[in-house]
């Protein structure tokens, strides 16, 4: 750590958002978080304007658009299907990824399996890690059957000697920083972890990388808490924001893109945690309807899409009386809103009623679903528990509600109806405009209403329609 001068300029800044203020303050002015601005010191040195002497051919002004040589024609695909595809066909060189994710989600596990990946193409891949010592990084290589992998490892937290020994030698293809919140640069006088050291070691190392040509890998812990500088804030500094997820207690990992400047946002990689590292799940739908409780009511598969894939996963519902003054509305893994506009289109139009009870929203595996085409299966899923009606289980469903209570076309149809086909799903409940896209064996039930729906799903209940959303039983 440099040393502190005897008058340090200091600031106040928000460690969730990076926003710097004078005084000391309870509740940040910029993102309304409590409790997360910290002292920070700057000195002269720090603030002074950085010369820009990299050597590269920056001066030459501004030349027109087609000469200009094409960076992002160097992709280069890591070998991991998942993880390519989200990225849009590989790490373009030159190019800086933030990955967050929890602590303890496998972000370390993926990207030691990624640099042997790289590693075993013949390029020079360095792995440095800020929180593991290279005995311990070394253990886990053994666990994932790589120790013979040609992956170069340090542990290190000065950006400065990083930059330094990497520019010496060969340039490394792939740079992976584990994790950006241990990293700390001279040029910034704050404490290690704190935004400012954040951001500018993560500046340094950008610009390593736009330098090089190599491709530059940040992991970021994400924090709910402020006291540790949340990676948001080198969100806008990098060219891709990945974000590792899943649920703790279970095995499968999703991999999104939350930003990518040279490839698509909504592709998702979907892999499982072995005790042999992550493996690749190149049919996920199959992962996610593994573990189905057929039979019971509060179960509806919906056929969505992700990305360019079509997934289909199971949604769960759970509606009881409530014993509060104020019925509970708890949803894991779809929209909050989305369910409440649910819930008011079934009690005004549907004649559910629904105030008197709790409801519970659940989707399996830890998936997180954000297309409005889930509408349907959700509405299926609370009028089977409602009514204590099972669905049948070799059904999908699929489709928008409007507010009026009908049921919209959604896109890519064929494809999510092929899939249900493929994993032997032989009906599925889909907007009348879906008509006439069935494939062989499978037969359409074609909804204009929901009304019609909740009628049809019902009346298999042991509750009848008339009595439906009742306290009386
Ligand atoms: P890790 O990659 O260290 O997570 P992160 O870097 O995101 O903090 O993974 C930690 C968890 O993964 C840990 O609980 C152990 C588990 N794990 C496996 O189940 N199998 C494996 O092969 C490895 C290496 C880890
Ligand atoms: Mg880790």
């Amino acid at each position: 750590m440099a040393k502190v001068k005897a008058l340090p300029r200091s600031r106040h800044v928000c460690q969730a958002c990076g926003h710097a203020s004078a005084k000391w303050l309870g509740r940040c002015p910029a993102c309304q978080e409590w409790n997360s601005l910290v002292e920070e010191f700057a000195d002269a040195t720090a603030l002074a304007p950085r010369p820009s002497s990299t050597g590269v051919s920056i001066g030459d002004g501004p030349r027109p658009i087609d000469q200009i040589g094409e960076l992002g024609g160097v992709r280069r695909p890591a070998g991991i299907g998942e993880l390519d595809r989200v990225l849009g066909g590989g790490f373009v060189a030159g190019s800086a990824v933030l990955l967050g994710g929890d602590p303890g989600i496998g972000k370390s596990t993926l990207l030691l399996e990624v640099a042997a990946a790289f590693a075993r193409n013949r390029h020079r891949a360095v792995y440095i890690s800020g929180e593991e010592a290279v005995a311990q990084v070394r253990l886990r290589a053994d666990r994932l059957g790589l120790a013979e992998a040609d992956v170069e490892v340090a542990a290190e937290t000065s950006v400065e000697d990083i930059v330094a020994t990497l520019s010496q030698g060969a340039t490394p293809q792939l740079l992976v920083i584990d994790s950006i919140q241990t990293m700390w640069t001279q040029t910034v006088e704050s404490s290690p972890g704190t935004v400012t050291q954040v951001r500018g070691s993560a500046g340094e190392l950008i610009r390593f990388a736009k330098r090089t040509g190599a491709a530059v890998i940040l992991v970021g812990h994400v924090t709910k808490d402020g006291q540790i500088a949340g990676p948001r804030v080198v969100e806008h500094m990098v060219d891709a924001v990945m974000s590792f997820e899943g649920e703790g207690s279970q095995q499968f990992r999703i991999l999104r893109a939350m930003k990518n400047r040279f490839g698509p946002t909504d592709e998702i990689g979907v892999f499982e945690m072995t005790g042999a590292g992550l493996r690749e799940v190149a049919n996920p739908s199959e992962l996610f309807l593994s573990e189905r409780d057929l039979g019971s009511p509060g179960t509806a598969v919906f056929a969505g899409i992700e990305g360019t894939r079509p997934l289909l996963v199971e949604i769960q519902a759970l509606v009881a009386p409530t014993s509060l003054g104020t019925p509970r509305r708890a949803v894991v893994g779809w929209d909050q809103s989305r369910l409440s506009m649910v819930l008011a289109v079934l009690e005004a139009h549907c004649g559910v009623r629904l105030s008197g009870h709790d409801v519970y929203l659940n989707v399996a595996g830890g998936m997180r679903i954000q297309e409005p085409a889930a509408d349907l299966a959700a509405a299926a899923a609370l009028v089977s528990s409602l009514a204590r009606a099972p669905l049948p289980a070799d059904a999908v469903y699929f489709g928008e509600i409007s507010l009026s209570g009908a049921v919209r076309p959604v896109a890519q149809t064929a494809s999510r109806l092929k899939e249900a086909q493929k994993l032997g799903f032989t009906k599925a409940v889909v907007p009348e405009a879906a008509r006439n896209e069935a494939p062989d064996g499978v037969a359409l039930s074609a909804i204009g209403m929901l009304a019609n729906l909740v009628a049809d799903i019902a009346r298999d209940g042991t509750h009848t329609p008339r009595r439906i959303g009742g306290r009386d039983g």
